[in-house]
């Protein structure tokens, strides 16, 4: 059972549930009307963006709490931005990661090699590694690498030999390039607009062509696959396969909305999009 679940949405709004905490942040896409307006009034704390960036009630929050979404377990905590730790639109992609890497598992002597740009809090890289991958978790920001950090002990998969890595997208794969290191399969969630490092700027309609070039020159010889999603409004499912397609040659190609969802009775929330390039199928 997953303690994550979205309980409604509507108003520019969303509640959705987080173990034992009920949150209601804003969502530009719920253009609808709430569903259940009688739930929304348990909500243990709220965000918004009205005047500044604001938590109400973050006092009845705990500072950290767990929860276990998919299998894999995620500290949780509410950050300045309204961000938690984790992006629930993204747990489709952890199971269908998860299962690409078992049945390859089965074809291959050594375990398949899975690189994840823009990693965040690391739910993805922790899926990959369940399911035996050799993990590399790569992300600008030192207090996100130290997060996935503690996340991956809460799995008991601080020994599973992930390199986790503070770095810049663009310079760690030049640098990955010459190296002449390979992966089989490669994750990556370019921001809108990101910092690297030492303050390099990030900003997807500028760069991500230059990172798939990159990520095109560390595949090796028999991929897997590549994710690629986005949040950036005007990254359509379709955009973002044309890119793959553009970049990394033809191939099985998938593409589709990434979703918050509920109950059989609650209205899906899209929260980005996704696009996957399959080698050799
Ligand atoms: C949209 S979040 C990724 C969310 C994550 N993939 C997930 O689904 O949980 C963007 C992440 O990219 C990182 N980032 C931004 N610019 C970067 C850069 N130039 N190099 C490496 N990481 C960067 C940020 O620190 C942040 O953790």
């Amino acid at each position: 059972m997953d303690d994550y679940a979205l309980l409604d949405s509507g108003d520019g709004q969303k509640l959705e549930r987080f173990g034992p905490v009920l949150l209601i942040r804003p969502c530009a896409q719920a253009v609808w009307a709430p569903r259940y307006p009688e739930l929304w009034d348990s909500a243990t704390a709220s965000f918004d963006r009205k005047d500044g960036l604001n938590w109400h009630g973050r006092e009845r929050l705990p500072e950290t709490w767990t929860i276990t979404v998919r299998g894999v377990r995620m500290q949780l905590s509410t950050t300045d931005f309204g961000h938690l730790g984790i992006f629930p639109e993204t747990l489709d992609l952890w199971d269908q990661i998860r299962r690409d890497v078992q049945d390859a598992q089965k074809e291959r002597d050594s375990a398949p090699r899975f690189l994840n740009l823009f990693a965040y809090s690391g739910g993805a890289t922790l899926a990959a590694a369940q399911a035996g991958a050799a993990c590399c978790h790569l992300d600008a920001s030192r207090g996100m690498v130290e997060w996935a950090r503690t996340n991956a002990a809460l799995n008991g998969l601080d020994q599973a030999g992930i390199r986790f890595i503070v770095d810049d997208v663009s310079g760690f794969l030049r640098r990955e390039v010459r190296r002449g290191r390979k992966y089989d399969c490669v994750l990556l969630d370019p921001p809108s607009f990101g910092r690297g490092r030492r303050g390099e700027l990030y900003k997807i309609e500028k760069n991500v062509q230059e990172t798939l070039e990159l990520v095109r020159q560390v595949l090796s010889d028999s991929p897997l696959f590549v994710v690629l999603t986005s949040h950036t409004p005007g990254f359509s499912p379709i955009i973002l396969k044309n890119l793959l397609e553009q970049s990394l040659g033809r191939a099985e190609l998938s593409c589709g909305e990434m979703l918050l969802q509920g109950g059989p009775e609650v209205l899906d929330l899209p929260s980005g999009n996704w696009a996957c390039w399959k080698y050799g199928q």
